[in-house]
Parts: C-alpha cells; structure tokens; sequence
C-alpha cells in the first residue's frame, strides 16, 4: 500500500530542493496550517460554540464583523506573533500593520483575510481564510505599510484553507498548486490533489448579478453573451453559479474552470472593485496562475498591480485563461470606463471642448 504524502512531509521535501533554507519557512507554513486547523475545528462546531452571529462592531473598511471574523483574526495573531518567522503582518479585520516584538522578528511578511465569506457562516455555507507570504524587502527598516506595498507576483507562497463539507489546505509556493484534506483521525492535511490544473473550456461564470446596472460595458457585454447561450456569439450554453464566498468559488474553479467576476463599477463605493488586493486578489490570482489559468483586474493581471495601500480595493476577474483574455479584450474594446467609453472619447462624438 502506497503511503499517503502528508503537508508535514511535502514541506520537508520542498525545503530539501533549496540548498541552505533554515526551515523558518517551512515553520511559517506549519503556523498557518496550525491557524487553519484551529479555525475549522471552531467553524466545525456552528451554533454550539457560542460563536454565531455579528460582534457588533465594524471593521476598517466599515464592514460588520461577525464573532469568528474576530476570533479567526486572533488565532492568526497568536500563533505567528511570536513565532520569529514574521516581520509584520496585515489583516482584513486590522486597521494597521501588527507590529511583531524585536526579539521574534523573521524574514517574512504575512496578509491575510482570516474568515472569508463569513457574510455564509450563520447559514453552514463554506468559508476560508486566505493568505499571502511575501518576503520582507528591507528588514532594516521600520515597519510599516510599505513594506507590504508589494506586486503579487513577489509572493513566495499563498493559499486558502476551505471549511467546507471537508477542510482541505490548498497552497502553491511558486512551482504549480497542491490541495490536502485534512484527515481528522489523523488530525494532518494529506496530499489529495496534486498539481491542480484549471480546465479550460468550462461554462460556469460566477458574478453577483444584482449590481448589474453599475457594470462597465465591456462587462455587461460579456455576461450578456453567456446568458444568450448557444443562440448568441459564444455558440454554447453557460451556467452560472453565485456562492458569495471567494474560496469557494475560487475552489470550484480551480478543480471545475469557468470564471469568477466581481468587476469594479460606478458605485461610489466600488470604484476600484470590492475585493481587497494584497489578502484576497493577490493570493488567489497566485494560485490561479499557478494553475494555469489567469487572473486580472479586468483589463490587466492583477498580480502586477502596484499596491498602495494596505487595504487597497481591485476589480478581480479570474478563472480559465480563455475567458478571462475575453473579458480583457472587451475591456479593451470598450474602453476603460463607461466615461471613456468611444462616443465620450477624443475623437468621439462628445468630446470636450479644447
Ligand atoms: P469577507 O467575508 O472576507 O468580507 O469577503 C466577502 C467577499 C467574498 O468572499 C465574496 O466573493 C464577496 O465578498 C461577496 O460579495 P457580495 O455580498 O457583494 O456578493
Ligand atoms: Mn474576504
Ligand atoms: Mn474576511
């Protein structure tokens, strides 16, 4: 009988392939397996932990905090504040940098969103964490909000833990994407999907039609192509799926294809998209890329973005390379902005004056 690879195991081998690594990142990843596996285990429990519903206060991006959105953040926190593996960590559910005592300061810097989705977690629908692992470019300097403000494609490992039906790990350090599920007679992640490949050629988009009439033109354009189905210009027919949780929809993309959209519009509020670019755009687009499919802001890869700020907002539109280069074209096609759009152009027919 063939052994099965645990996460313990593969992390041994992968630090192995790097001459003179000093495990401190392989004890980063233990930390966050550890976060992830404390968390499920509270999730798991639903109602009977006493930890259902809002806290009653809001987040700095002014959003309600539900109880696990606090205690998920916290477990993160206390695991890795003094592990000496970090240097300075961001958080969904943090206004500021987490400063990390002198003494225990390591190379890395850690974003993450701790409960993704927990808008679902009253209703027993799947929720996540993700998280983003760059390395920190100056450890110098004082620590603060630059030090994050980093391009995606400099994160060395980025990855989601599910807590769904199952909980399973899926993470990617640079060479393709791994999922494990946790096995909980073992109480370890085992490997179970080796390098995940995102299928192209899927029919599934996923958007959340209700702010339809903000889209840009290039958006409603592409979607307006899918539900005309095989009677329109796409030839086939498209179904479309709505979760409201990124790591689940992220998941089902990443072992199904199709594309998830949620594009910036002309609300005030989502001018420059509503998922955040450094603990939910960046690690999920580096994980999409990692398996072959393509992640992008609608009219570029999101994980050259430059950030400039820590809870800095994208318009995020992934999943299999093929749809995604359409969206991108039409967003080319159409301009950048319903403003810019060709009648409102230059050499459109209300061009402004002088
Ligand atoms: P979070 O729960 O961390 O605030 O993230 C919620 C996000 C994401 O998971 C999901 O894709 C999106 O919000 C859903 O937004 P709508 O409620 O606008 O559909
Ligand atoms: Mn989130
Ligand atoms: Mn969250």
């Amino acid at each position: 009988m063939t052994q099965e690879q645990t996460l313990t195991e593969f992390l041994i081998a992968e630090q192995r392939r790097v001459p003179g690594a000093t495990g401190n990142f392989t004890a980063l990843v233990n930390d966050i397996r550890l976060a992830c596996k404390r968390i499920a285990n509270l999730v798991g429990k639903g109602s009977l932990a006493d930890l259902a519903g809002k806290a009653g206060s809001v987040n700095v991006q002014g959003e309600d905090q539900a109880k696990l959105d606090i205690v998920a953040n916290r477990i993160f926190i206390e695991i890795h504040e003094r592990a000496g593996t970090l240097a300075g960590m961001v958080s969904e559910e943090l206004e500021d940098v987490w400063q990390i005592p002198e003494h225990s300061r390591g190379a890395y810097l850690l974003a993450f969103d701790p409960l993704d989705g927990s808008s679902n977690i009253d209703v027993n629908v799947s929720v996540g964490s993700i998280f983003s692992v760059l390395p920190n470019p100056d450890p110098a300097a004082e620590m603060g909000p630059a030090a994050f403000l980093q391009p995606g494609e400099r994160q060395v490992c980025a990855g989601y833990a599910i807590y769904g039906p199952t909980t399973m790990l899926v993470i990617s350090f640079g060479h393709g994407v791994h999922g494990f599920t946790l096995d909980r007679e073992i109480g370890e992640f085992v490997l179970t999907h080796p390098n995940v490949r995102i299928p192209d050629g899927a029919s599934e988009f996923a958007i959340n039609s209700s702010n339809s009439r903000f889209w840009e033109p290039a958006i409603t354009r592409y979607v307006d192509e899918c539900l005309a189905g095989s009677t329109g210009p796409r030839g086939r027919d498209f179904n479309m799926r709505w979760i409201a949780s990124l790591v689940a929809e992220a998941h089902r993309i990443l072992l199904r294809g199709g594309v998830f959209l949620y594009p910036r519009d002309d609300r005030a509020t989502a001018r420059s998209g509503k998922l955040r670019l450094l603990y939910e755009a960046n690690p999920i687009g580096f994980l999409i890329e990692q398996a072959g499919g393509r992640a992008s802001t609608g009219d570029r890869p999101v994980l050259e973005l430059r950030p400039t700020s820590i809870h800095q907002r994208t318009g995020l539109v992934f999943g299999s390379r093929t749809e995604v280069e359409i969206i991108e074209r039409y967003h080319r096609d159409h301009n950048v902005r319903r403003f810019d759009a060709p009648l409102f152009g230059s050499r459109g027919l209300f061009r402004g004056a002088g």
